[in-house]
């Protein structure tokens, strides 16, 4: 099937995500093209889309919400998966991981998902701008990659024989 893998990402940690679930979905036997949110242009050029966004103050990537508003009539009539990134998905009280299960609804509430999961991301406070740091710090969130990757693949490896 010809495959959109298309990502909201802010500072790379769902853009990493995206081009690994796309390297695994053509490991099995998909055509797939990769970009960011920005450039996803018209979706009526493939059979299935998987969007993925990073979690700002507990929405999705602002382009997110925007491709998913715009396109939400050619997203209808395709396949569709999606994936949250965000920190709560890091944490293991059962507070954090409803919340991480609640940003995979946030995509599910926009788009029929045959697929919707929350991955953990990432936090490099170097990288940030300084509101960034600062709200990640008032979340204490803890500095790090969290990228499980064996779960994602998974995940991505599912997508790909459920759209054979
Ligand atoms: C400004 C800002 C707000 C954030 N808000 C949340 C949040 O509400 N909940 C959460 O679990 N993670 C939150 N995060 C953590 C990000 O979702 C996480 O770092 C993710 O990996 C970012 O993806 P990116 O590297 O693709 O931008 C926030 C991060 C930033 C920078």
């Amino acid at each position: 099937m010809k495959i959109l893998v298309t990502y909201g990402s802010k500072y790379g940690s769902t853009r990493g995500i995206a081009e690994r679930v796309a390297e695994r979905l053509r490991a099995g036997g998909h055509d797939v093209t990769t970009t960011d949110v920005r450039q996803a242009g018209d979706l009526s050029d493939y059979g299935g889309v998987v969007l993925g966004s990073g979690i700002y103050a507990g929405g999705l990537h602002r382009d997110m919400t925007k491709l998913l508003t715009q396109q939400h009539d050619v997203l209808a009539g395709k396949k569709a998966a999606a994936f949250a990134v965000c920190l709560a998905a890091a944490q293991n009280t059962p507070e954090q991981k409803a919340e991480a299960e609640k940003y995979a609804q946030l995509f599910a509430a926009l788009v029929n998902c045959t697929h919707a999961a929350s991955f953990a991301g990432a936090h490099d406070p170097q990288a940030m701008w300084f509101l960034a740091r600062w709200i990640l710090k008032a979340m204490k969130a803890e500095p790090g990659d969290f990228r499980d990757w064996p779960v994602i693949e998974a995940w991505a490896d599912e997508i790909a024989s459920a759209w054979a």
